[in-house]
C-alpha cells in the first residue's frame, strides 16, 4: 500500500445536482484507518459538504453500511488495508433512496421489518419474567440471528429485493423466524400469515447474498428456509420442530 490512497466518492445532492457522480480525492492512509476515517476525514479537512451517516463507529448500531469496493459492508470496521488496494470506492447502500451522497432514507427497509410485527408478544399464560436458558435447545435455534443490528447491508446486496420492491427482504424475515420459534411468543401464526406469501418467504431464491454480506455472521437465509418449512408444515397439518 502506498501513503496515500484514491477515495471515490458517489456524490448526489438532489437540490443543486441533476445527475450523481463520482467525486475523487487524494488523502493520506493513516494508521489504522478504516473506511468511516476516510469518510471523515475529508469532511474535515477536504470538503465539509460530504454526508453520510454513522453513530456508535465500533459496529454496534449498523448506520454506516455502505457499498465499498463491490460489497456492502460496514464502514467503521472496514479497514482500508484489508481491501488490498489504493483505490476505495464508497456507494450508497443499493435498493434504497438516496437523500445525500452517502445518505440513504432507510424508510422502506425498517417499514418491512414493522411489518411482520418485530416485537414479542407474550403468551396470556406466561407472567414475566421469563427465564430462557441459554443452554436450551430453543435459545440454540436463535441465538445468532438475534444478533441483528439492522444495518440494511443484507437488504442492499438482495437481487430479491432489487427486482421487487415489496419484498420483504432478508432482514424482516430473519426477525420473523426469531420470533415464531421463540414458543414464549403468542403470536406465531399471525408472523406466518405475514410471511407465507409471494412478496415474503416465497420470493427468496437463495441465493445467500445476504449471507455473504452480513457483519455479524447472521445466516438470513437459514431463517427464510426454517419459515417456508414450517409454513410447509402447516399445510400438512404438522408441527415443524426445527433443526439446529
Ligand atoms: S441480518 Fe445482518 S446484514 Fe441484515 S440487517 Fe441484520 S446485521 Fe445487517
Ligand atoms: S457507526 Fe455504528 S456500526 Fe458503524
Amino acid at each position: 500500500m502506498s501513503a496515500t490512497i484514491t477515495a471515490r466518492i458517489f456524490r448526489f445532492d438532489p437540490d443543486k445536482d441533476k445527475e450523481p457522480y463520482l467525486d475523487e480525492f487524494e488523502i493520506p492512509l493513516l494508521k489504522n484507518m478504516a473506511i468511516l476515517d476516510v469518510a471523515f476525514y475529508i469532511q474535515n479537512y477536504v470538503d465539509q459538504t460530504l454526508a453520510f451517516r454513522c453513530s456508535c463507529r465500533i459496529g454496534m448500531c449498523g448506520s454506516c453500511a455502505m457499498y465499498i469496493n463491490g460489497k456492502t459492508r460496514l464502514a467503521c470496521r472496514t479497514q482500508v488495508t484489508s481491501l488490498d488496494t489504493d483505490i476505495v470506492t464508497m456507494m450508497p447502500i443499493p435498493n434504497l433512496p438516496i437523500i445525500r451522497d452517502l445518505a440513504v432514507d432507510m424508510e422502506p427497509f425498517f417499514a418491512k421489518y414493522k411489518a411482520i410485527k418485530p416485537y414479542y408478544m407474550p403468551k396470556e399464560s406466561i407472567t414475566e419474567p421469563v427465564i430462557v436458558d441459554p443452554e436450551s435447545k430453543e435459545r440454540g435455534l436463535i441465538d445468532e440471528m438475534l444478533e441483528c443490528i439492522t444495518c440494511g447491508a443484507c437488504y442492499g446486496a438482495c437481487t430479491m429485493v432489487s427486482t421487487n420492491k415489496d419484498y420483504l427482504g432478508p432482514a424482516a424475515l430473519n426477525r420473523a423466524y426469531c420470533l415464531v420459534a421463540d414458543n414464549r411468543d403468542s403470536a406465531g401464526e399471525e408472523r406466518l400469515k405475514l410471511v407465507d406469501n409471494a412478496n415474503g418467504i416465497w420470493r427468496c431464491h437463495s441465493q445467500f447474498n445476504c449471507t455473504e454480506v452480513c457483519p455479524k455472521n447472521i445466516v438470513p437465509t437459514h431463517s427464510i428456509q426454517q419459515l417456508k418449512k414450517r409454513c410447509v408444515f402447516k399445510l400438512f397439518g404438522k408441527n415443524q420442530e426445527d433443526n439446529l
